[in-house]
Parts: structure tokens; sequence; C-alpha cells
């Protein structure tokens, strides 16, 4: 008898493996990290054959690890880091260029030339998203037009897209032996080259980003049957794909519109459930497809993105070394007692929602020589905060929908400083649930429920439950000064690229 499900998280910074029973409980898990590739300022790649290795060596050991075979899994779902890009010869399985991550600058010239033609939100309305270097689309366009042959073979179908969800899937189910060459709408939802009412590739979107169709791959739901996987999954129905956010999302419970929540990884990126209607924002959310179950409707949600959160946790420790581990900067921040007014914009990518600034760049505000080590740990976690709540006040602005208490999950939340410190400056309780690996978990229940492992939604609702609440503590006046001075910092760090 099948007693558990599986869920592939291929994340930006890591990649998991991760096995649940039925009441969404961890039963083994199996970790590893892969290679930031930096090449020159802005730029940031994958390398995908690694990738893939990583995704083999952590199902592995994590089935090894319980003495688990694919046999005892019912379903697979993947969910994945969101609008990173590649393109592979169809023959080989060769990426043709390393997949261009997500946080990847390189196409701001592209964003300029199409929104000096029509303006930054010229493609709202269909795919409900500003041009930004963020989305895959104009990433594709940029393998095509400087890897030399990399059109030619898209164009003859020599040469295939896709997100890491649909790059991971075609290997998993044999790769240039028969793989499967599918995305689910809330990768494609990511794209830019989607229309998010009519879930298909949108014809005047490829014309104009010069994408060949012949390279994209099927659009289908995100939970339903797509196919069997080979080692090192030999036999498993291969049953759920969701992009990480929505996958959060989903894993959170966030099934009724007006539900939200904020994951804490290597950005931040909150989302609310806005029912079966793309919701269309005017505050500096984009709107994306949240799940689609099978044959049922689509799901939408509003989604604030911050592009670096716990990222600049990971700069302190890579770049500067300060911190030996993440998990050293909560320590390091409590040697001090407040932030010494020192404000560190991270706008390491430009800055993402609300704001959609691609020229803006990393700024420290406020330095003098009292400032040291811990002011700044201080204020890399309090940037989080802030982010968070630019983000929140756009949400509840467009949706209309008081946010009574935030569902935080990621790997940052285990910082209570952090969380405490984000209660006080939105003014409205943090809640941590009891599984804070929501983004497996999701892709998880995505997977089981279409095989049947679980019955239906209310499976989630009820696996679901509370660890931790944060209450706030901090007067008005304190809470408004800090967020003065940060939109202050804010300002310091925009128009520097050209
Ligand atoms: N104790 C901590 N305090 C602050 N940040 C932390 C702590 N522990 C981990 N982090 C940060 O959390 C992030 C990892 O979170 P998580 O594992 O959710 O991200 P991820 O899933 O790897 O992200 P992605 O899916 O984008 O790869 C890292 O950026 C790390 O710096
Ligand atoms: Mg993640």
């Amino acid at each position: 008898m099948t007693k558990y499900v599986g869920a592939i998280d291929q994340g930006t910074t890591s990649t998991r493996f991760i096995v649940f029973d039925r009441k969404g409980r961890i039963v083994s898990t199996a970790q590893r990290e892969h290679e930031q590739i930096y090449p020159r300022p802005g730029w940031v790649e994958h390398n995908p054959l690694e990738i893939w290795l990583n995704t083999r060596t952590v199902i592995f050991d994590a089935l090894e690890r319980r003495g688990l075979s694919p046999s005892d899994l019912a379903a697979v779902g993947v969910t994945n880091q969101r609008e990173t890009a590649l393109l592979w010869d169809r023959k080989t399985g060769e990426p043709l260029y390393n997949a261009i991550v997500w946080q990847d600058t390189r196409t701001d010239q592209l964003v300029a030339r199409y929104a000096a033609e029509g303006g930054q939100d010229r493609l709202r309305a269909k795919t409900g998203l500003p041009l930004a270097t963020y989305f895959s689309g104009l990433k594709l366009h940029w393998i095509l037009a400087n890897v030399p042959g990399a059109r030619e073979k898209a164009e003859a179908g020599d040469a295939l897209f896709g997100n890491i969800d649909t790059w991971l899937l075609w290997n998993l189910t044999g790769g240039a032996e028969g793989g499967i060459h599918i995305t689910d709408v809330t990768n494609a939802s990511r794209t830019q080259l989607m229309d998010l009412e009519t879930l298909a590739w949108d014809e005047d979107i490829l014309k104009l980003f010069e994408i060949p169709r012949a390279c994209l791959p099927r659009i289908v739901s995100s939970s339903e049957e797509y196919g069997l996987a080979r080692e090192p999954l030999e036999g498993v129905k291969l049953s759920g794909i969701l992009g990480d956010q929505q996958a959060a999302l989903f894993g959170q419970a966030c099934l009724h519109p007006g539900e939200a929540k904020n994951t804490y990884g290597t950005g931040n990126f909150m989302l609310m459930n806005t029912g079966e209607k793309p919701f269309p924002s005017t505050c500096g959310l984009v709107t994306t497809v949240g799940y689609k179950l099978g044959g049922s409707k689509a799901i939408y949600a509003l989604e604030g993105s911050i592009a670096i959160t716990g990222a600049l946790v990971q700069w302190l420790r890579d770049n500067l070394g300060i911190i030996q581990t993440s998990a050293d900067i909560e320590p390091l921040a409590r040697t001090v007692s407040d932030n010494g007014d020192v404000y560190f914009v991270p706008a390491f990518s430009g800055l993402y929602a609300p704001r959609w600034q691609e020229s803006a760049r990393g700024v420290i505000c406020g330095l003098t020589r009292f400032a040291n080590k811990g002011h700044i740990a201080r204020a890399a976690l309090e940037a989080t905060a802030y982010q968070t709540r630019e983000v929140l006040e756009a949400m509840v602005k467009d949706s209309k929908v008081a946010i009574r208490e935030l569902r935080t999950d990621g790997g940052m939340v285990v910082n209570e400083l952090l969380m405490q410190f984000q209660s006080d400056m939105i003014n409205v309780p943090v809640v941590r649930p009891k599984v804070i690996e929501t983004t497996a978990l999701g892709a998880a229940y995505a997977a089981g429920l279409a095989v049947g492992y679980w019955h239906s939604t209310d499976d989630i609702v009820q696996n679901w439950g509370v660890d931790r609440r944060w209450h706030p503590h901090m007067d008005e006046a304190q809470r408004e000064h800090l967020y003065a001075s940060w939109n202050k910092a804010v300002t310091r760090s925009l128009d520097w690229a050209d």
C-alpha cells in the first residue's frame, strides 16, 4: 500500500525532496545547495545540469534515509523557483546556455525598449504583469538573440524552452527518450507570454517578443496525472506542478478569496487568493494564477514580490563574511538594542513590488562612526520587514481586504527577532504555522489530490495548524519614525544604474 506523497522543491538556492504523510507531516527530507553563478554585475545564472543532478541526489537521499522506495509514494509533485528560464536541445538534453535566474537584470535594456513604445504597463491587462527584468519571456528573447544557433533550433522545434518545472518534468519522464514537455498555468503566468483569461500562449505577445511557438511547452493544470516518472522515481505518478509561491499559498490553505500568506525565502512573496477572476492591481502588485485543480476553474492571486530578503542575509555571510551561517544574524542583531539609525535598502536587482524600479541599486544609509556590524545585521533584518509593510499596504489598498493577521513561512521565519519586528512594523499579529515547508507541502497536496491520496481541499484546511503568534508591541510614534526613515533611505537607492 502506498503511504506517502513526495515533493521536489527546486528553489533559488537549494533543492529539496520531502516526503509527507496524510496529515501533512514531514516523514523524510534531503536538501542540497547549488552554485550561484554571477558572470557580471546584475547577472545571475544556474547550471541546469547541476540542478537536475541535485534533484536526483536529494530524491535518493530522502528515500534512503527512511528506507523508502518509489513504490511507497502515491504521487510526486514539483514546485520550483519561478521565472528562471532555459533552452535545451531536444535530442541531447544539453542546455544551450545556463538557466537565467529570475533575479537577473540583463534584460533591462529590452525592458526599457519595450516600455518606451507603450509604457511599462502595456501588457498588464493581458498578463497581469508590468514589463520587468523579472519575468521569463524576455530572458528567452535574450537567449534566442545572443546564443549562436539558438533561434534556428527553437524555430525548428529542436530546442525546448522551459522554466525549471518544465526542465525537471522533461528529465523525470525520460528526457531525450520521450520526456514530456509541459508547464503548469502558474509557471506559465510568470513568462509574460500567457493570456491570464484564456490560459493559452498569446500570439500577439509571442510576435512582439519574437518567441517561436515551437519551443514552448504545453500548458496544463496544477493538479492532474501528467505521466509516470522514470528513475529515480521509477513508475511514480507525477501529478502536481505549482510555482513555489503559489505552492506556498496552497500549502498554507489560503483557499478562499481574501486569504493571504507571506513567504520569507531568498526574496519575499505575499500572495492573496482573489478567487475565480483575475484581479487587476493599481497599487504596484501583479496579478497571477494561484492554482488550477484539474478541470476546475483557475483561481487567481494578487502578488507582491520582493527580490531580496533572505538573500541579503546570505550576502552578509558570503560576500562580507560578518556571519558564518544565516542563523548567526539573529544573535549578531541582538548585540545592539536598535538599528542605530542605519537603513539598508537591498535593491540588488532593482526594486520589485510595489515600486518596480529597474535602475535602483543597494544602499546603506545613516552610517556614523557609532555604527557597527550589529547595526548592519539589524538593518538587514529590518529591511525585510519594511519591504513587507510596503507590499502589505499595497495589498490592502488593491483588494480592500483588511489583513487581520499575517500567515508566514519560509526559511527566515525561524528568526524570532524578525517575526516580532515584522508584527511591530505592520501592527498586526504574525503567525507561523507548524509546517514552514509549505512550498513543498503545497506541491505535495496538488499531486496527492490528483490521485485521490487526499480527497478534497478540506484535508488541507484540517492539516494546517499554528506553531506561534507574535503580537505588535511598538508604539505608533516609533513605528512611523522608523518607516519614514526607511522611505527616505529608499529615495537614496533610486536612479543609480544607467
Ligand atoms: N535564522 C535565520 N535568520 C534570517 N534568515 C535566515 C535564517 N535562516 C535562514 N535564513 C534565510 O532564509 C533563506 C532560505 O529560506 P528558504 O529555505 O525558504 O529559501 P529557499 O527555499 O532556499 O529560497 P528559494 O526557494 O528561493 O531557494 C536564506 O536566504 C537564508 O539566508
Ligand atoms: Mg523556496
